[in-house]
């Protein structure tokens, strides 16, 4: 890729071996789930709100956790979410050597309360099944702590979000569950948040009280 993007990723977003041996691993239409920029992103609010703890519901190959991981101190810990099997199958391998990050493997609307008695934490990123976005809302709005950041990706939902009419490749209820993901952040009484224009869109927000 040439342009803007391939600029960018190259002087601010370059990926470590690991992370590009696992998008190699990626292969047909399977995602990754971030992009380096979003990737980098991540990495420079997870050092700006000295986050030691990150919860991530969608792990996928787990991409996004070497990402997070990286900005993290030695004691840090995430807790990554994946209900697809084979997804899971291939982040157990591809985090197996990572002591820091502890892979829960299931539905996250299930196994989230394993993690609950570890609460508050310090960060909440939500990539996972798109339909379920407020679900996953309503359990970050409970165990993120004061100051701490709730984080979706493809909020944006595939630039379908800000359509007025159906968007061909998109499900009507899916549009609608990020609608109200979004709507739900933008409140500034309770957050500081910016749904940021990323290729796939990430909405940020610092949970206010
Ligand atoms: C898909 C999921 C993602 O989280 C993403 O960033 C892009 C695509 C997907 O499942 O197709
Ligand atoms: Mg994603």
């Amino acid at each position: 890729m040439t342009g803007r993007l391939s600029y960018i990723r190259a002087l601010f977003a370059p990926e470590t071996d690991k992370m590009a041996s696992l998008r190699a691993t990626a292969t047909g239409n399977d995602a990754i789930g971030i992009l380096p920029e979003e990737g980098k992103l991540l990495q420079i609010l997870i050092r700006l709100a000295g986050v030691k703890t990150i919860v991530e519901i969608g792990a996928l190959h787990g991409y996004s956790a070497l990402w997070m991981q990286a900005a993290m101190p030695p004691d840090g810990k995430i807790y990554t979410f994946e209900k697809d099997d084979a997804r899971a199958a291939l982040a157990e391998k591809n985090l197996a050597a990572e002591k820091n990050i502890s892979l829960i493997k299931g539905d996250a609307l299930k196994m989230l309360a394993t993690i609950e008695p570890a609460a508050p934490f310090d960060m909440i990123f939500i990539d996972g099944d798109k339909l379920h976005y407020t679900a996953y809302l309503d359990w970050a709005e409970k165990y993120i702590r004061k100051d701490g950041l709730i984080i979706g990706d493809n909020t944006l939902l595939f630039d379908s979000v800000w359509h007025d009419d159906p968007v061909e490749r998109v499900r009507p209820a899916a549009r609608a569950a990020m609608r109200a993901f979004n709507l739900r952040l933008s409140d500034a009484q309770k957050y500081t948040s910016l749904l940021f224009p990323t290729e796939e869109g990430l909405t940020i927000a610092i949970k206010n009280f």
